[in-house]
């Protein structure tokens, strides 16, 4: 540990002064009246995520780098810990009812659920069509049962209802393909890409794409820390990934910044220089295509509707392909560029062009962020404009992203889903392994006088009623959608105003979701008294592997101490 290398406290209090005036001189203090202290910190707290969620700095170092003169005594390393697999096991002891899947511990149920199920057959119309709310005539659900998860399984009798069969038309598998035109790159300390592998793994696992990751803490990690242990725990799910030192030993010293010689390397400049660490890691004969410079937290649902995408550009020519930011007051404040979350593709002609000038954009550069490094770069030394790709999202939204996830958008790409917004996303687009662009795809089943409405994926919501609810627009459900001016209109049009979720709309939402074929539970006495063929058929219908989705809708009153409360939880359960 070198305590020079950390930015000192003096220098940190400087900064938050400097950005406390820059907030309060830049972002939408409305109708003049000075900004309360929530509004600063929440202020501060956008401005702060904008880079440090992206880029891993200007955030306060950790209290024991706050410190640096206690001694830290390293302990002896161990051997690297096996890699575990992504599957997680569910058997815990009960696995007779099927329900195990249910009482694993993350999704924190109430020992007593109120559970119903549906069997989903996904049939394939000739000519799919995803994006309209699509009709089905049944009942998403009729019965719900109270179910004991906690009861002693072995003594249980409790029947779980029968599994009604709705059939859902949806598109087809996407075609199993290699990429190895893709290359993605991404900096970022070893304990965000340590706990990233999950959702890495999901559109990348056994593509052919490859991956390069920089570590930009290597020179302060403690020595049970390995690159070549995190570099196999990717490569044993299947990821190409290179697991690498930072090229920069050094910060470049920035336009008008004072002399950076005792700092780190900001990981912002890490960041612009992977496109050096790419390029140096492509062999000669190399297949890639496209550079893409990604954000810790992006997330493709699929490589392979990026990779169609994609495939309208010329990638022998320069290219240099991304997103806006979704929200207006975003773009006006950081500019016109591809914004790092939403996933930036260069195509290699772009990039070799831009390698000889990396060191001097840094030092030229006014703008702290990579992405607006990059920008700048591309800007003042090629000829190259920035193409819009549609369906990729910076998603600069906080708090309830509901109305985008249930808007029927297919997105290439997210962001922000595991900080300014919680939402399982690898979970989320499990499915797209089964049926593609069903992800997000809607369904709409009569409910009394309303509606159900399923984003696949996602959540099942039900409407008392339909008035009020235009499924063309999109819900402004998160901080300031529908607030005039909010910025966010430009991209997702007019919104219709929020739903209060406790007496207009009932959400269950998607908490997890994994192919299974779960050992087949007993057969009820109801079912040993049908046919010798039934038996059959139903046996039949439980050794098939299973797609199950567990929707959940949590008893809120739980937090204060209602002892009673119960659960929802629908469970779908696709064929496969
Ligand atoms: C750190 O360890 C050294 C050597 O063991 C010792 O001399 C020194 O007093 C320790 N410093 C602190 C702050 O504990
Ligand atoms: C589905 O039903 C709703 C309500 O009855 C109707 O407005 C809509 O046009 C229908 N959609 C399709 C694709 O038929
Ligand atoms: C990396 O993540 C795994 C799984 O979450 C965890 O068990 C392991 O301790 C982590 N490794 C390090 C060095 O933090």
């Amino acid at each position: 540990m070198v305590p020079g290398r950390y930015f000192s406290k003096a220098a940190f209090l400087l900064l938050a002064v400097i950005l406390i005036l820059l907030l309060l001189t830049t972002f939408r203090l409305q109708d003049g009246a000075p900004p309360s202290p929530a509004m600063l910190q929440a202020l501060a707290g956008e401005w702060f995520s904008h880079h440090s969620e992206e880029y891993g700095h200007l955030q306060p170092p950790p209290a024991e780098e706050d410190a640096p003169d206690v001694n830290i005594t390293e302990e002896p390393s161990p051997p690297p810990p096996p890699p575990k697999p992504v599957e997680d096991e569910y058997k815990l002891g009960c696995e007779k009812d099927g329900l195990d899947f249910l009482r694993r511990p993350q999704l924190s149920l109430t020992d007593k659920i109120i559970y119903s199920r549906t069997c989903i057959k996904p049939v394939h119309p000739k000519e799919p069509n995803r994006d309209i709310v699509t009709n089905i005539s049944q009942p998403l659900f009729t019965s719900q049962t109270t179910i004991d998860l906690a009861h002693d399984c072995s003594s249980s009798s409790s029947p779980l209802p029968s599994c009604e069969t709705i059939s859902l038309p949806v598109p087809p598998a996407y075609p199993q393909q290699q990429y190895p035109h893709l290359l993605f790159a991404v900096a970022s300390t070893y304990d965000r890409i340590n706990s990233s592998l999950p959702a890495f793994a999901h559109w990348l696992s056994h593509t052919g794409a490859h991956l390069l990751i920089v570590i930009s803490d290597v020179d302060s990690l403690p020595t049970r820390y390995s690159l070549p242990a995190l570099e196999s725990a990717y490569r044993a799910h299947g990821i190409l990934a290179t697991v690498t030192h930072p090229k920069l030993s050094e910060p470049l010293p920035r336009k008008n910044q004072p002399d950076p010689s005792s700092a780190a390397v900001p990981v912002e400049q890490l960041h612009f220089m992977l496109i050096r660490d790419s390029l140096s890691s492509l062999p000669s004969s190399s297949s890639v295509k496209w550079i893409s410079i990604l954000d810790d937290d992006t997330f493709f649902p699929s490589l392979s509707p990026v990779s169609t995408a994609l495939s309208s550009f010329n990638p022998s020519l320069p290219h240099y392909i991304g997103a806006l930011s979704d929200n207006w007051e975003s773009v006006k404040q950081w500019g016109y560029m591809a914004y790092g979350g939403a996933g930036i593709f260069l195509s290699v002609p772009l990039a070799r062009s831009l390698d000889p000038f990396l060191e001097q954009c840094v030092k030229e550069s006014t703008i702290v962020s990579g992405d607006g490094m990059l920008r700048d770069c591309i800007y003042s030394h090629t000829t190259t404009k920035l193409t819009l790709l549609p369906g990729l999202y910076q998603h600069d939204i906080r708090g309830d992203p509901s109305g985008f996830y249930e808007s029927g958008v297919l997105p290439l790409s997210v962001h922000h889903w595991k900080s300014w917004y919680h939402s399982p996303v690898p979970q989320m687009a499990a499915v797209t392994k089964l049926c593609g662009d069903c992800f997000l795809q809607r369904f709409r089943f009569p409910s009394g006088k309303g509606m159900v409405l399923l984003a696949n994926g996602y959540s099942i919501t039900q409407y008392p009623t339909t008035t009020n609810v235009d499924l063309e627009r999109m819900e402004g459900t998160w901080q300031y959608a529908t607030d005039q001016n909010s910025g966010y209109e430009f991209t997702y049009g007019p919104m219709r105003p929020k739903l209060d979720e406790n007496t207009q709309k009932k959400s269950w939402r998607l908490v997890e979701a994994a192919f299974s074929s779960p050992s087949p539970p007993p057969l009820d006495p109801e079912e040993e008294r049908e046919s010798q063929r039934e038996r059959e058929r139903e046996k039949k219908r439980r050794e098939k592997q299973t797609f199950r989705q567990v929707y959940v809708h949590y008893d809120r009153s739980k937090e204060v101490g209602n002892k009673d409360a119960m659960d929802e939880v629908v469970e779908l359960i696709w064929e496969v």
